[in-house]
């Protein structure tokens, strides 16, 4: 059906009376070549009040497309697809160990509590809450993001502008369903010493770790990290194997065994060869792998590193301190940068007192 006629039809339901009257010209998923009908191929009936018609609820009403082949294949034998659409089966992404709960709870309710305050009863995800039905894809292309968002410093936007500002809304202070007691904002923040550059643009500085250097200014996705575990599977921070819905295995064990898989994830990005070739910290793999002849156990780059952002520290430094205490003497633990590859650490950890180390790097 075409769209005016649909709509000419449809105009006395108020809701649709003023989606038609404002024709948001770009949309796309209906104005695919895809979909045989711009509207009807999601929406059917006539309609109540307050209801969007949909055949189906929420994340449902997507599967019929982005399902399994026999959820397709109906949709084309009732022609509301073309034969010819590719589009991945989404489900088993969400149905991996550590994924966003789409099909937990019905749709957002009132008394509903944010991912970041933990223990919350009905928290989910909606495919909409990251998606607008309504938003121009072409397939492989990166996406527009025409739903709603939150900048870094809390003010609401009716269009996000980037993705970490989709994130923002539900993530914010204390991030995590398992509530660590870090908060995003906190650890994206611009003002920060160093990042992962998602919210502000990379230095440009040359990294000897890795595979590919980043441009001055380029920017991070929070999805290149948060996503699934199989490279050849849909993009998109929908569900992984691995905990943290990361890309790869990280184990943040305190006395964890340096092996290709322990730090896969990081070593997706940085070279393995370089960090245990001690190419920046002159004493990383002493740290990664220790010291058999010395009886000392590695340790995980979570004990010295976070993966977000450090607000204090270069190089992403940010101990854990279930690792680390204050040194023995000054009662500090402190990291400090003389420039690259040359510093000092003040502080205690398995039982050795740094008051302070100092490290440097000879060519
Ligand atoms: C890919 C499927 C899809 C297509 C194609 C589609 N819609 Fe929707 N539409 C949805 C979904 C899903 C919702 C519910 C959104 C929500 O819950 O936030 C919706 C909601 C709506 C609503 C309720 C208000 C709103 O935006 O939430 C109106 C009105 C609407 N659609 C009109 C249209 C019209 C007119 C067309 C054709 C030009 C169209 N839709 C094409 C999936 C689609
Ligand atoms: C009637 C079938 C149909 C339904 C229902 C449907 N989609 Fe789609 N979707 C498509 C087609 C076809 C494409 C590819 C569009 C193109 O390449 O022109 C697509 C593309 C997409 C893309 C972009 C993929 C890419 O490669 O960039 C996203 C994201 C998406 N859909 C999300 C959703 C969500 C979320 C819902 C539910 C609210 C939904 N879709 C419901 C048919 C559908
Ligand atoms: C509508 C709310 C919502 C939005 C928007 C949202 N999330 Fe989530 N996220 C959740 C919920 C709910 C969970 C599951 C928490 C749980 O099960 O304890 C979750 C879990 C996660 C986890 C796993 C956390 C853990 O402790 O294992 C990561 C990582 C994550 N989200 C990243 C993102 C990213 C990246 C974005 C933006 C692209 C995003 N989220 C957008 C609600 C949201
Ligand atoms: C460079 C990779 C990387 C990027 C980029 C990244 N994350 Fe993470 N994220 C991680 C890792 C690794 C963890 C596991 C905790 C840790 O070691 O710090 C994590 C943990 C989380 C958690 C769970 C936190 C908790 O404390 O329970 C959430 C939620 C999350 N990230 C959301 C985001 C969002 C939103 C963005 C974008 C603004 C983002 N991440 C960007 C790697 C990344
Ligand atoms: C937490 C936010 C979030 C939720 C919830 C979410 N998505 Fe996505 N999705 C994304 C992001 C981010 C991308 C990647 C965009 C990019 O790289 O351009 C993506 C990508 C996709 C793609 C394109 C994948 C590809 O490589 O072809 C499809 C299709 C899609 N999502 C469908 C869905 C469906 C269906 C649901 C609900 C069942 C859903 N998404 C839920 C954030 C989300
Ligand atoms: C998706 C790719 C990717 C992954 C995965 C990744 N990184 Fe990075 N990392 C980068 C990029 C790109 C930069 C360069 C940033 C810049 O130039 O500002 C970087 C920079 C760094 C830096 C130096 C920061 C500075 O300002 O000096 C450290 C330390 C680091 N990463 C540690 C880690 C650790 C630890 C992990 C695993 C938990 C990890 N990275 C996972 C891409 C990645
Ligand atoms: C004992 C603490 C410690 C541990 C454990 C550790 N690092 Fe580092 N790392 C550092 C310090 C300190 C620097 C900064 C060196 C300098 O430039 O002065 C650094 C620098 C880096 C850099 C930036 C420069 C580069 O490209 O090499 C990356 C990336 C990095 N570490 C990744 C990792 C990864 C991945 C792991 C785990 C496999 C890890 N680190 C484990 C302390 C540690």
């Amino acid at each position: 059906m075409d769209r005016s006629v649909w709509c000419a039809m449809n105009t006395r339901r108020i809701l649709v009376a003023v989606l038609c009257v404002l024709a948001v010209p770009a949309w796309a998923h209906v104005d695919s070549p895809l979909l045989t009908d711009p509207c009807g191929s999601c929406h059917v009936g006539h309609g109540e009040k307050g209801e969007p018609m949909l055949e189906k609820v929420e994340e449902a009403s997507c599967f019929r497309c982005h399902g399994s082949d026999d959820e397709r294949n109906r949709m084309v034998a009732l022609g509301h697809l073309v034969p010819s659409a590719v589009l991945h089966d989404m489900r088993p992404e969400f149905d991996k160990a550590f994924s966003h709960p789409v099909e937990r709870g019905g749709g957002h309710l009132p008394d509903e509590q944010l991912p970041s305050y933990g223990g919350a009863k009905v928290s989910h995800a909606e495919c909409v809450d990251c998606h607008n039905p309504h938003e121009r894809v072409t397939q492989g292309k990166a996406m527009n993001f025409s739903v709603k968002g939150y900048s870094l410093t809390g003010q609401y936007q009716e269009r996000a502008v980037y993705e970490y500002n989709i994130c923002l809304k539900c993530h914010t202070d204390v991030s995590g369903g398992k509530n660590s007691g870090r908060s995003l904002v906190r650890d994206f923040a611009r003002t920060g010493r160093s990042q992962h550059p998602v919210t502000r643009g990379a230095s440009g500085r040359r990294m000897p770790s890795l595979f590919e250097q980043m441009p001055a200014g380029g920017l991070m996705k929070c999805s290149d990290c948060h996503r699934s575990d199989d490279p050849d599977s849909p993009r998109g921070p929908h569900g992984s194997r691995y905990p943290f819905m990361l890309s790869g295995n990280y184990s943040r064990a305190l006395d964890a065994d340096e092996n290709p898989f322990a730090y896969e994830f990081c070593y997706g990005c940085h070279d393995r060869t370089s960090i245990l070739g001690n190419e920046s910290f002159p004493l990383h793999r002493e740290h990664i792998e220790g010291d058999l002849v010395a009886g000392t156990r590695g340790t995980s780059c979570a004990t010295c590193h976070t993966a977000h952002g450090s607000a204090d520290n270069p190089s992403l430094i940010a101990f854990n301190l279930q690792a680390v205490s204050p040194a023995d003497g000054t009662g500090r633990i402190e990291f400090r940068s003389m420039g690259e590859g040359t510093g000092t650490c003040t502080l205690k950890c398995h039982g050795y007192n740094h008051a302070p180390g100092s490290y440097q790097w000879t060519p």
